[in-house]
């Protein structure tokens, strides 16, 4: 945990590599996904995720999803069915984007540019739903407090998805296939990573970037972080598929490591 000024330091620099990279994912995936949003009832969601969702049940329900990058998955949530969507990130590039892909869906999706530490209190109670996926929880100084401002936007009875990479992983450098696999960090490590190559994972280029400083959290730690923000764990599983564009040597090893996890937490009603 952090103090609120020293997460203010890192999500502020974060924020600055993170407007760097938008343009750069933009280039690779916009076009695409502009057509895919123009055919009616589009998903990017894989199985995984699709089915999960539809066990909570989206249809009719007021859904957020938190640092929601480009809103592809909450359009495709929409697309499901769901209410009223907000997506909050705190990349104004990458929320521009969002906004031009509801727009060729003819999709009524929110997007709001913020820090999530800084989300307005007028959202608090506000979503059945609140969903956080893939590559979220590891720019999060302060987890704790994460979970408690993602715990106040849930109304009561309401849940939290998450569908995240296994903090397992965090343990191995990434790298592409043919690279074999080497433990090099403590699972329990608490030195933030410093990332200075850019956050270019889909076309894996580096370039001379603004610093990214991104954070290891165990499992139990972040079970305990939504329990401690007054959530209840009601479903958790783990797996062994890739769900980022980054540990291809860990997929490639087959050496049976988790990869990913769903886990819903309940509020109270
Ligand atoms: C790796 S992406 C993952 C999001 C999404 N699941 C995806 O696959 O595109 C991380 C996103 O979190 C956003 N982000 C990181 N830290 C944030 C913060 N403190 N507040 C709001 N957004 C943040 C970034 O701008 C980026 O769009």
């Amino acid at each position: 945990m952090t103090g609120a000024d020293k997460t203010k330091e890192f999500t502020t620099a974060n924020r600055a590599a993170w407007e760097e990279a938008a343009p750069i994912h933009g280039q690779q995936n916009q076009a695409r996904l502009i057509e895919e949003f123009s055919r009616p009832g589009f998903s990017c969601l894989d199985q995984v995720e699709t089915n999960r969702l539809k066990a909570l049940g989206v249809e009719g329900r007021d859904v957020a999803q938190i640092c929601c990058n480009n809103g592809r998955e909450l359009l495709s949530v929409k697309n499901m069915g769901a209410a009223r969507c907000v997506g909050f990130d705190g990349a104004q590039g990458f929320v521009d984007q969002g906004r031009e892909l509801a727009k060729a869906g003819g999709l009524d999706v929110e997007f709001v540019c913020t820090d999530v530490y800084d989300i307005d209190d007028g959202f608090a109670r506000c979503f059945d739903l609140v969903t956080i996926t893939i590559g979220v929880l590891g720019w999060m100084p302060d987890l704790q407090r994460f979970f408690s401002v993602v715990a106040k936007l849930i109304k009561p009875g309401g849940a939290l998805f998450i569908y995240e990479q296994h903090p397992i992983l965090e343990m191995i450098e990434p790298a592409d296939a043919d690279t074999p696999i080497v433990w090099e960090f403590s699972y329990f490590n608490k030195k933030p990573y410093v990332e200075t190559g850019g956050l270019d994972y889909y076309g894996g280029e580096k370039y001379d970037a603004k610093p990214a400083t991104s954070f290891s959290h165990t499992m139990a730690e972040i079970l305990m972080a939504g329990i401690d923000s007054g959530l209840a764990v009601e479903h958790i599983e783990e797996f062994p598929h890739h769900i980022s564009n980054t540990w291809w040597n860990v997929e490639k090893s087959g050496i049976g490591l988790p990869m990913c996890y769903t886990l819903v937490l309940r509020k109270n009603i």
